[in-house]
């Protein structure tokens, strides 16, 4: 059963979206046409320069924070531009070292949360209830420097999760982890999506760690200019799709 505290899955669309690196001739994405209903969990391919982080960061709303760029079409959380959407999206990614922001694994957790603004009581409630969604089984004053790279991956998960985001982006988050914090990873990112109801879309090479959680497969193809970038499709068989809603 999803835990009612979440406030359910949102909605994706992309119309026609494209995005053009400022320092770039060619489009990274362009005419992307995508939607994912809410709950949905989608595992994004796609050759090397695709455009698949291109098309996260545009999701999570932090494409132009360190750079000029040029958008064409919308894309569209719930209707709402991503910019006007980002405590409702979480984003985790590959690099586990380059995520943990603060010394104390509670601190780090509720760091997201400080920066939306929520009262200080919910916020610890919300950061215990995230260091169980993912199975870190730590005190908050454990120190992050100590933590396996498996575990900074759910410490990072923990955050988004404890933001009660309808929407979860997983970039590679799997890449550099070892074949145990590949699984611990895999299980809480199942378990998350399980408990908070939330839209997942995950980019990872390696499809077979992901095939039995998701719901379909989405193939970016080479955003090339004028072209546009082709999605193409694959469905699970319904019979083996678990939803929870
Ligand atoms: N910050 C950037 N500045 C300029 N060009 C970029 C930037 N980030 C990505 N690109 C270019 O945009 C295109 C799409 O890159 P993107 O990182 O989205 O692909 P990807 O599918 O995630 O690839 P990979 O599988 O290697 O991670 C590539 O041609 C890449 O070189
Ligand atoms: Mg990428």
């Amino acid at each position: 059963m999803t835990d009612a505290r979440y406030p359910g899955g949102a909605l994706v669309e992309a119309r026609g979206w494209g995005w053009r690196y400022g320092s770039r001739r060619r489009p990274a994405v362009a005419g992307l046409d995508l939607r994912i209903e809410p709950g949905e969990r989608v595992l994004l391919l796609g050759a090397s320069g695709a455009g698949k982080s291109t098309v996260l960061h545009g999701l999570a709303g932090v494409l132009g924070d360190a750079q000029d760029g040029e958008e064409e079409g919308r894309l569209l959380i719930d209707g709402r531009r991503p910019v006007d959407a980002r405590g409702r999206v979480g984003l985790v990614l590959q690099d586990p070292d380059a995520q943990v922001m603060l010394a104390r694994v509670g601190d780090d957790i509720a760091f997201g949360c400080e920066n939306l603004g929520v009262a200080r009581d919910e916020i610890w409630r919300r950061v215990d209830a995230a260091i169980e969604a993912v199975g870190l089984d730590l005190p908050r004053s454990h120190p992050t420097s100590a933590l396996s790279g498996g575990q900074k991956q759910r410490l990072a998960l923990a955050g988004v999760v404890a933001m009660r985001p309808g929407l979860i982006l997983l970039d590679e988050p799997t890449a550099n982890l070892d074949p145990d914090g590949v699984a611990e990873v895999r299980d809480a990112v199942a378990r998350v999506a399980a408990d908070t109801g939330a839209t997942l879309v995950v980019i990872e090479h390696r499809v077979a760690v992901w095939a039995d959680l998701v719901d379909r497969v989405v193939v970016l193809g080479p955003g090339t200019e004028g072209a546009g970038s082709s999605p193409t499709e694959r469905r699970r068989r319904s019979s083996t799709v678990t939803r929870r809603r």
